[in-house]
């Protein structure tokens, strides 16, 4: 008998361009895992609305975000949108009142953001949905009971969130009914920002801390070639963080294993030229990103196909948090309706 495949989940905010930081930390992780795992992947829409928004891109931005996934090889049937499955806000709700106030104020997301979301709205307005996004993640990951969550490193504080949702609720219903799932980092789970290697790249940092994966050639080697490598503080005999963030990068590009190991002896040997290493880092996200390119434009020529899918896929994926939502609310006393 085939045993029963392992649950994958992840999500990614359809907020503007998907970034190296995405890519490289998560998405990437997301396509591999698909020969093996059982995995569903969202674009969350509900995310977006916790910091100010223009209500006239969000849509526009979930189809363009779902053509990026589907042409770096995200398989559509595994994508859902998540307004289209909203028994994830009815899941938070019930998950509101197993997590602490307390917590959530600790989240340095939060705190990150709000700072964040005053310095973007007119009138210092931080929503309450910014400060609850971490319970509306957790019921997006154990709706479907996800054994694994591949995110970046930024997102370990609300896997834990999600552990402790889990064993309190756990706990109060007396049955193990949810499994505590476990974060899945790719080997690089922190990508800097090439113009100031002591941040993470984020698209709220602005243009410049962000390389767009599907970015025009002429921007992406201009942004390379303006990465920041040494700023002159790195203590003697250790690398510094822009030129650890530049070999890592070429590193998962997986496309130039040989330069890599020349420009690595070179800089043990301490003749490494910054030049090379940034012409190198352009070649291979260049060629990289050109295979996605390609694979984007023949999608955009059937636009019409693909949303199809989609619908089709989020309508599939709904089944399994209805079924959830179901049980859930038998378990903590509410009343069910037959769906
Ligand atoms: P978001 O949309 O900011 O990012 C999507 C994914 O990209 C990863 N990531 C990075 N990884 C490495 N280096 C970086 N510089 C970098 N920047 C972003 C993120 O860790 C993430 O995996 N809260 C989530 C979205 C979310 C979610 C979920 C994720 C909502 N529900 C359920 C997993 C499971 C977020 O804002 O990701």
């Amino acid at each position: 008998m085939e045993n029963q495949k392992k649950s994958v989940l992840s999500c990614i905010q359809p907020t503007g361009a998907m970034h190296l930081g995405n890519y490289f930390g998560a998405v990437k992780n997301w396509v591999d895992l698909q020969k093996d795992y059982q995995c569903i992947y969202g674009i969350v829409d509900y995310h977006a609305m916790t910091m100010p928004y223009d209500i006239k891109k969000l849509r526009t931005r979930v189809w363009d975000l779902i053509t990026d996934l589907v042409a770096t090889g995200v398989e559509p049937e595994n994508l859902f949108i998540q307004s289209l499955i909203p028994e994830h806000a009815e899941l938070c709700w019930i998950f509101n009142c197993f997590c602490s106030y307390g917590n959530l104020t600790r989240m340095t997301q939060f705190k990150d953001k709000s700072n964040d979301s005053q310095a973007k709205s007119k009138d210092n307005f931080i929503s309450a949905g910014l400060l609850d996004y971490p319970v509306l993640q957790s019921a997006d990951i154990l709706i479907y009971k996800a054994d694994f969550v591949p995110v970046g490193k930024d997102q370990d504080q609300h896997l834990e969130l999600t552990r402790n949702i889990a064993q309190r609720f756990n706990t109060t219903v007396g049955k193990e009914y949810f499994v505590l799932p476990k974060s899945l980092h790719s080997d690089t789970p922190k990508i800097k920002s090439t113009a100031d290697p002591s941040r993470k790249m984020s698209k709220s940092a602005g243009e410049k801390h962000f390389i767009n994966v599907f970015a025009e050639e002429a921007r992406i080697r201009k942004q390379v070639r303006s990465a920041v490598t040494d700023t002159g503080d790195t203590k003697a005999g250790t690398m510094s963080e822009g030129v650890e963030n530049i070999f890592q990068l070429i590193q998962a590009c997986e496309n130039r294993p040989t330069e890599y190991a020349e420009l690595m002896k070179d800089y043990e040997n301490g003749e490494l030229k910054y030049s090379d290493l940034k012409d190198v880092l352009a070649e291979a996200l260049v060629e990289l990103t050109n295979g996605f390119k390609l694979k984007r434009a023949e999608l955009n020529e059937n636009k019409r196909e693909l949303k199809y899918k989609i619908k089709q896929s989020s309508e599939a994926i709904r089944k399994v948090a209805q079924e959830t939502v179901k049980e859930v609310k038998d378990l903590v006393g509410l009343m069910n309706v037959k769906f």
